[in-house]
């Protein structure tokens, strides 16, 4: 039982603490072995009352009312009010959570990414007939035009036929055929023929194989799950120095400025019969 005295000297030191916590912070105050804190008044259950000074034993998980406080209970309670989990504990769980996070990451990083499957012989030499076809198609159409042009008009009317009429024409004939067909090379007159970034690596490789004195032939690749593509290379013939041949010898300085005119960043010139002079890209999608 507490006597008079010892209950006085609680209530004393809990209005000094009540002061100094709301003097010198909005949250409340902590000592080594007391909890200060303000309450809400709707956490006070009862009403009207103005309510008093009361001890709370508060458990863990529990808070009960008691009548007649004692200097262990007080203890307890202002010891359990903040149980703090040990430190290593929390270092423990956040370090399980990471390792977890990690092994996921590494896990779907490390994983094979499925590629797509290679081609087998038949498909292989399916595409290449396929793409040789579709070239020479698509060659044989625009150079009939080119040379109807040449015909009605010389080569400055030719030159704007195949300015306006070259490209619809392959994309007229990727419709018809259902693949993709362009002309591409490292030097380009029209910037929208510029290659990609496959289509670079192939030219590349074309030209390293002419460096080494070798002919580069058609080739067929697989560039993702859903594309096949077949690329040849294209070589320049008398007729083409007309517009790509060497300038003030096989292409006349007029007609090169209208070439010029439709063209100002030109590249395509300065070829002779047999150069190599970029390729073929045909794209088409996998059966
Ligand atoms: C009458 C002039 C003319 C003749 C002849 C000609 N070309 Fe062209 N060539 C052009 C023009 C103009 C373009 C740009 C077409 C465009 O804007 O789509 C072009 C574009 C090309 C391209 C596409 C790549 C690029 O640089 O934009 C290739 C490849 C090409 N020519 C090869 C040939 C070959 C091979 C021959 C001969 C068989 C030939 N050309 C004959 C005028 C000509």
């Amino acid at each position: 039982m507490a006597n008079i005295w010892e209950l006085g000297k609680f209530k004393l030191r809990a209005a000094i603490l009540q002061t100094i916590a709301l003097l010198f912070s909005k949250q409340g105050w902590s000592g080594e072995n007391l909890t200060v804190r303000r309450q809400p008044t709707n956490s006070f259950v009862g009403g009207t009352k103005r309510p008093q000074p009361t001890n709370l034993f508060v458990g863990k998980s529990n808070v009960t009312k008691i009548t007649k406080p004692q200097p262990q209970m007080l203890q307890l309670c202002t010891t359990s009010l903040h149980p703090q989990k040990p430190k290593l504990m929390r270092i423990n769980l956040t370090t399980i959570f990471l390792f977890f996070l990690a092994i996921g990451f590494g896990i779907s990083a490390c994983a094979p990414t499925k590629q797509p499957a290679a081609l087998n012989e038949q498909e292989q030499k399916a595409y290449l007939t396929r793409g040789q076809t579709l070239a020479q198609t698509s060659f044989a159409a625009l150079s009939s035009r080119l040379m109807a042009a040449i015909e009605t008009g010389g080569i400055p009317h030719a030159v704007t036929y195949c300015n306006t009429a070259a490209l619809p024409l392959i994309d007229s004939l990727s419709k018809q055929y259902k693949a993709s067909i362009r002309r591409t090379s490292l030097k380009v007159r029209n910037p929208m023929d510029a290659p990609q970034d496959w289509e670079k690596e192939v030219l590349l490789s074309y030209q390293q194989q002419l460096a080494e004195g070798k002919r580069p032939t058609p080739i067929v690749k697989i560039l993702d799950k859903k594309r096949v593509a077949f690329a040849s290379p294209i070589f320049m013939a008398q007729p083409c120095l007309k517009c790509h041949g060497k300038l003030g010898e096989t292409l006349s300085a007029d007609h090169y400025q209208v070439v010029k005119q439709l063209y100002p960043q030109d590249q395509a010139i300065g070829y002779v019969d047999g150069d190599w002079r970029g390729m073929w890209s045909i794209t088409f999608v996998r059966n």
